[in-house]
């Protein structure tokens, strides 16, 4: 692993733009689990029945019994040595745009500014109806919480059958082709469009580094580099190559 820590770490060091796609695996060490492993989100609730838009709005109050648990894991969650040390990379100049499917917030907190949030944010909560929004801590004590049109609110994030919102997704088309360097970290790259991100910077010519505990389709295929373990220790054993290299 060594070896391939060292060759990251020059890819990334001599990267004019560098650029991350993360997923929920990055926040697992924060305490969030993640959807596709075993125990993950999707082994409690079935994605179809409680994940898409058609069945938030024919029964939202079903589906604030899935968004309740995951609030409660992630209001308790802090950044991790992995969103941290994402965060040192941008200090350093060495990162330059975090794509992220997650809607924790951590890599905000994190350290990191540029983050592009692919399926929205989990902090504000907003109205179908009437278009009111709200910040989900001033809504917190309300099961399910509501508008006060009394309508049920939705959490600003994409559910499946949602569209991505456009700024993200042209924004990060536009980095992915003109990165020489994509970090691919915790993510399964099983969702559209997020997963068409590594081709795009491939085809344009970037080295791929992915970090995962577990192989993905993209290891075999478009990972230049893979580096296999949990997120958080594989990024500080990764910035400390970074910081001796780069003086
Ligand atoms: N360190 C590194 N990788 C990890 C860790 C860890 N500690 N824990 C889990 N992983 C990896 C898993 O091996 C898996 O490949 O993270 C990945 C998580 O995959 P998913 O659970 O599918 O999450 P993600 O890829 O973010 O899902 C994408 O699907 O359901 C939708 O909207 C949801 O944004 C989500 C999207």
């Amino acid at each position: 692993m060594g070896k391939l820590i060292e060759q990251a770490a020059d890819i990334i060091i001599n990267s004019k733009s560098t650029i991350a796609l993360t997923g929920a695996g990055i926040s697992v060490e924060s305490g969030i689990p993640d959807f596709r492993s075993a125990g993950g989100l999707w082994e409690k609730f079935d994605p179809a029945e409680y994940a898409s838009i058609s069945a938030f709005r024919s029964d939202p109050e079903k589906i604030w019994e899935m968004l309740r648990e995951m609030d409660s894991v992630v209001r308790g969650a802090r950044p991790n040595s992995a969103h941290i040390g994402m965060g040192e990379l941008e200090k350093m100049g060495y990162l330059h745009y975090v794509i992220t499917q997650n809607i924790d917030n951590l890599h905000q907190e994190g350290g990191t500014k540029n983050v592009i949030e692919y399926h929205g944010n989990s902090s504000t909560l907003s109205c179908l109806w009437c278009g009111k929004s709200y910040q989900a801590e001033e809504k917190r004590g309300e099961h399910p919480p509501r508008c006060e049109c009394q309508k049920i609110l939705k959490p600003d994030v994409i559910f499946f059958g949602e569209a991505i919102p456009q700024e993200a997704m042209s924004r990060s088309f536009q980095l992915a082709s003109s990165a020489h360097a994509l970090m691919v970290v915790g993510t399964s790259a099983a969702v559209s469009p997020a997963n068409t991100i590594p081709g795009i910077a491939k085809q344009n010519g970037a080295k791929v580094i992915e970090i995962n505990k577990e192989i993905t389709h993209l290891t075999g295929t478009l990972t230049d580099i893979f580096l296999q373990g949990s997120a958080g220790e594989i990024i500080s054993v990764l910035v400390d190559a970074v910081k001796r290299k780069g003086k």
